[in-house]
């Protein structure tokens, strides 16, 4: 199944989505946006100033890896599938790359709690979640859960609201590693960086460490002061036209990228099939040098080749996961798409560099050493999906680079 029908429409980054709207939530949402803005100071003033994060986790020094359950099953998922999924991240070199968690996003739980808890579903996972999270560990990965701030998750099934403790106990004692917490049918009056405040506190406070990744479909300068990383834009879909709109979006936050706090531009759609291999390539090369988490959403237990190459490819993983940790950014743009993005890395010799072709037409790209922060002179280049040094240029660097196409290169000058 694919995701690309779920929610159409149906939701603007930012803006919270409602079931029945208009409704009383609705106007709530209105009254607590203006709450938000007050909060946030007093919040601030709390925990002694809104440029540290206050909550004292640093459970993702590098952006996170793994992979989640909504891009390609959205509601389908069940016990035997996730357990499929993880023998294939391991079978496959997934795991040996680095990718660890694997998520269970929406529909895990029933729509109604159980004697207040949220209740796994029975016909899809009838054992629980606590066997699978058992499971994962025993294969040296880690459980990813999926809930939701409001009363209800977007697909309508039980979310956290007023019952964070309970909630953030139980995935405790399950054995969960990180948790996903949505913005969908937040209650009547509620205040939206409460909320993920107060689940952000009771994770904190239930004895597991746990990742927070914030989804809220956009960025607010509270996330990093509550989030270990924080979606920066509505959801992907599997399209070129969407993922480069969010490579635009994610832009704009680069400056709030450091160690433990990653902006998201969405997880990977490599290997769904709406876009060639190479856009699929470009995505990997774009998120890499975003130092954005790397979430596939693949089936992992069919993989075509390229695929598995692009989501493998060691050396541009070492690049999303620098312990410098900071986003790169575009710094030359020619021919209106032809694109040259960089990223610092903890090596001050050396610069990452993705050449984008944006365009319809195959076209050469240079980068210049000057735009990249280098003296300009001579270096050496190196090609991460040749795998191969390329020698020693002059002052700049050109290549050919295929419509919507990009390359990832080192550049080093000693
Ligand atoms: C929202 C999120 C998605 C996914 C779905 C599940 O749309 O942005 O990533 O979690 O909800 O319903």
């Amino acid at each position: 199944m694919n995701n690309n029908f779920y929610h159409q429409g149906a939701k603007t980054p930012r803006t919270a989505k409602f079931k029945g709207f208009p409704n009383q939530d609705f106007l709530g949402a209105l009254v607590s946006w203006w709450l938000n803005r007050f909060l946030l100071l007093a919040f601030c003033f709390f925990i002694g100033g809104c440029g540290s994060s206050g909550l004292n986790h640093n459970l993702a020094p590098t952006p996170p890896m793994g992979w989640n359950s909504w891009n390609k099953f959205a509601c389908a998922i069940s016990d035997p599938l996730i357990r499929q999924i993880a023998d294939a991240m391991v079978t496959t070199g997934m795991k040996d790359a680095g990718y660890e968690y694997v998520t269970l996003d929406d529909c895990w739980q029933l729509p109604v709690r159980q004697n207040g808890h949220l209740v796994p579903n029975p016909e899809t996972f009838p054992n629980g979640i606590k066997p699978l999270a058992d499971y994962l560990h025993s294969k040296g990965l880690k459980l990813g859960i999926y809930s939701d701030r409001g009363r209800l998750t977007c697909e309508n099934k039980a979310g956290s609201y007023d019952h964070e403790t309970t909630d953030a106990q139980d995935f405790a004692a399950w054995g969960v590693d990180y948790v996903k917490y949505d913005n969908c049918n937040p209650a009547f009056l509620s205040n939206e960086i409460e909320d993920f405040r107060r689940m952000r506190e009771c994770l904190n406070n239930c004895g597991r460490p746990m990742v927070f990744s914030i989804c809220c479909w956009g960025f607010e300068d509270w996330m990093p002061t509550i989030g270990d990383l924080w979606r920066t834009t509505g959801d992907i879909k599997d399209n070129w036209a969407r993922m480069v709109e969010l490579v635009d979006a994610n832009q704009q936050y680069a400056s709030y990228s450091s160690p433990s706090h990653w902006n998201d531009p969405d997880m990977l759609e490599i290997g769904n099939g709406g876009m060639t291999d190479v856009e699929y390539r470009s995505q990997f090369n774009l998120w890499a040098i975003m130092a954005a988490p790397l979430i596939a959403g693949n089936d992992l237990r069919n993989m075509s080749q390229a695929t598995m190459e692009t989501l493998t490819n060691k050396e541009v993983i070492a690049v999303d996961q620098d312990p410098l940790g900071q986003q790169g950014t575009q710094v030359e743009s020619s021919g209106q798409g032809l694109l040259v993005y960089a990223k610092n890395l903890s090596d001050p010799h050396v610069k990452s560099v993705v050449l984008f072709n944006r365009t319809n037409n195959g076209s050469p790209i240079t980068v210049h050493w000057k735009t990249i922060g280098l003296a300009d002179g001579q270096a050496k280049v190196r090609d991460l999906w040749m795998h191969k040094d390329l020698g020693e240029f002059k002052d700049e660097y050109k290549v050919y680079v295929p419509s919507h196409g990009s390359t990832m290169l080192k550049i080093v000058r000693n």
